[in-house]
């Protein structure tokens, strides 16, 4: 029977060629190719035992696979908050694949650096104080988690447990949030916390962002110690800021931990400064962001970041001989949930070095004017009502009195299209359709295709 292993696979220069082959035909196709296929399905397959060769591979990929993905990556995809991944961060995304460091204990290549200096370089893009530290996640979720987990481990510290030795069992915690992003909510079950645990703290009238008057109350009445209050900067659907001054000011009178989920609305910093809505955020005890979002670096790419280094140390480091480290420096898999990481700081190292500040805020830019654009002539048109004033770069709108179908359907088929593609949510108890600007191809003629859509849905 033929063996086959990788030795026999193909040389780099014939992977380097089929890849640019592929390349060409993605490039083709992005603008024409559906946004979103919901029609997709992968035929039955049995797993073979004689050996396939890569140029099966290669054939059943481009007859079967590429066909029926989306062009998600492309300039029209709205939906969630969805990055594209910008040529340079591709390109050194390729690379990471091709030199596949383990970003572990470090001290066996320079891999560790370049995550530390790009999680410092974020600090800086941000204009937050040089005391933040943290490490590359797979996304905003585990960075959440992080944020969920750290804060375990710190309210713990204060009541004499080390939760990550001995467990929660014997922890008393409260948990304050008023509009917590999903993954959060995921977050404080994975860590023990409880997805039902939270006290839930008024918004403020029209908007998600929290009652601090009612955070205020709850904090003063909550007689039990450990803390922990979760805020946001922006809420996903209302992109609403939390005043996070004063939750800032009210957590240090109250000893209490505050995370704040900035996954995407730290990005408005970069526009306003730090006095714009992100302002307080620097005085958070730790912070969730997410890479693959609005910088357009490739999944799966978040950074958590925290003021207490140490803390997320406990949570994070376990003891084994054969993980020592030589490392001068907190290695990465003690500071995070994998031990074995990929070296995902490159695409975010590339992506800085290569657009400075002022290439990423003018991206931002370019995605907020177009959410302004598509919001402007919602505001104008007869078929179809702004449910909130554009507030960044997600669009929050329903179909109004004189649209011949309602919001439901207007999505569904503005969707069908396989034209654009944009995300149900909930706006004050009603259906509303979200519309997300986070991707560096879309160009304002996107935005035009869109708005015609709409127009002619609503006719
Ligand atoms: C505010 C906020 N937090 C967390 C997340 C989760 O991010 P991810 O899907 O990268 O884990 C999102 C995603 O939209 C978000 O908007």
């Amino acid at each position: 029977m033929q063996s086959f292993t990788p030795r026999q696979l193909p040389t780099y220069e014939h992977l380097l060629a089929a890849l640019e082959q592929e390349c060409q035909a993605f490039r083709e196709s992005i603008d024409t190719r559906r946004v979103s296929n919901s029609a997709s399905s992968l035929q039955p397959r049995e797993l073979t035992e004689q050996p396939g060769g890569f140029e099966i591979f290669r054939q059943v990929f481009s007859t079967e696979i590429a066909p029926q993905l989306s062009a998600s990556n492309g300039g029209r995809y709205w939906g969630f908050v969805t990055g594209g991944a910008n040529p340079v961060a591709t390109y050194a995304d390729w690379l990471v694949t091709l030199y596949n460091q383990n970003v572990s204990k470090g001290g066996d290549s320079v891999a560790s650096q370049v995550e530390r200096q790009a999680i410092k370089w974020i600090t800086e893009l941000f204009e937050l104080p040089a005391v933040f530290e943290g490490v590359m996640t797979t996304g905003a979720t585990a960075a959440n988690v992080l944020g969920a987990m750290t804060a375990r481990q710190e309210i713990g510290r204060k009541q004499g447990i080390d939760v990550a030795k001995v467990g929660c069992k014997e922890l008393e915690y409260t948990v304050f949030a008023a509009t917590p992003h999903a993954s959060m909510v995921k977050a404080l079950g994975l860590a023990g916390l409880g997805q039902e645990s939270w006290v839930q703290v008024a918004c403020e009238p029209n908007s998600e962002a929290m009652d601090t008057t009612e955070l205020a109350r709850k904090l003063a009445d909550c007689r039990g110690p450990g803390k922990i209050v979760i805020a946001s900067a922006a809420t996903v659907t209302g992109t609403d800021y939390d005043d996070l001054v004063r939750v800032a000011q009210l957590c240090r009178q109250h000893q209490a931990w505050l995370h704040v989920d900035g996954a995407f609305g730290i990005f408005e910093r970069l526009l306003a400064g730090p006095q714009g809505k992100t302002q307080g955020i620097e005085l958070a005890d730790s912070i969730t962001l997410d890479c693959h979002k609005w910088l357009n670096v490739p999944y799966d790419c978040g950074i958590f970041l925290t003021r207490h280094p140490s803390t997320l140390f406990a949570t994070c480091n376990v003891d084994a001989p054969y993980l020592a480290n030589s490392d001068a420096e907190r290695p990465f898999m003690s500071l995070g949930i994998e031990n074995s990481r990929r070296f995902r700081a490159l695409p975010v190292w590339a992506t800085l070095l290569a657009y400075g500040k002022q290439g990423i805020r003018a991206q931002i830019q370019r995605n907020v004017d177009q959410a302004n654009a598509l919001a402007n002539w919602i505001n104008l048109s007869d078929g179809y009502e702004l449910n909130k004033a554009c507030e960044l770069n997600v669009v929050v709108f329903c179909a109004s009195g004189n649209n011949k179908l309602d919001t439901q359907a207007v999505l569904a088929q503005l969707n069908e299209s396989g034209q654009v593609f944009m995300t149900p949510g909930i706006w004050q108890g009603k259906a509303v359709i979200r519309c997300a600007f986070s991707n560096w191809r879309t160009e304002m003629e996107d935005v035009e295709l869109a708005i015609a859509a709409l127009a002619r849905l609503a006719s």
